[in-house]
């Protein structure tokens, strides 16, 4: 069994509708540590070494967020800048995070037609996400295909249920394959 470890980064989690969701169906996943970030450090001061020993004790790490202009959440940035220390992730001594998958869980407010080379956003989601492609190549690690809820904009609370058992379904995947 896999240990996954969800970075959640939601900047106005009282507003939310997709993400309170999905938190609430995958609730007490055996094998499941939702870790949320702006709850944990709301000034963005983040503990670098309490990071690390999060990532240390899991096999599949997930960066779980709304979709803001293209990419994350500020905090995310801010994880990345501090936690991926050169010659820990990263570098000729740096094999920390070595074998371990990562990716993305992702609710977009336009639907999946707009994210198209001749849609409204003219590229791809996951054209927008190859930063973090590269950065997961970077340290070694193998980024997988994200989970991505598109639409949710127009999406009625029967729409988003049915999205946040599919999330329970690939974390299930993820744990047990
Ligand atoms: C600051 C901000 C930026 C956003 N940028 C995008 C975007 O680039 N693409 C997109 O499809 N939706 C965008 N949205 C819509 C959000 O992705 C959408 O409202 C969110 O995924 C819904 O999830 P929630 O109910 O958990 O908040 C943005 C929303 C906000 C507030």
């Amino acid at each position: 069994m896999s240990r996954i470890l969800i970075l959640f980064a939601h900047p106005a989690f009282e507003k939310s509708r997709v993400h309170h969701q999905l938190l609430a169906t995958i609730r007490g996943m055996q094998g499941v540590t939702v870790h949320d970030l702006y709850e944990t450090y709301p000034d963005l001061n983040i503990d670098v070494r309490q990071e690390q020993g999060l990532l240390l004790q899991h096999d599949i790490i997930l960066f779980q967020h709304p979709f803001y202009w293209y990419s994350a959440p500020a905090i995310i940035k801010q994880w990345q800048d501090l936690v991926l220390e050169h010659g820990w992730a990263y570098g000729r001594t740096g094999t920390a995070l070595r074998g371990k998958r990562i990716t993305n869980v992702i609710s977009a407010g336009t639907k999946e037609e707009a994210y198209q080379a001749d849609g409204w956003h003219q590229h791809s989601l996951t054209d927008f996400l190859l930063p973090f492609k590269q950065t997961a190549t970077l340290c070694n690690m193998q980024y997988l295909a994200p989970f991505v809820v598109y639409g949710t904009h127009q999406m009625d609370t029967t729409g988003i249920s049915e999205h946040a058992i599919s999330y329970k379904q690939f974390l299930e995947n993820l744990r047990d394959r």
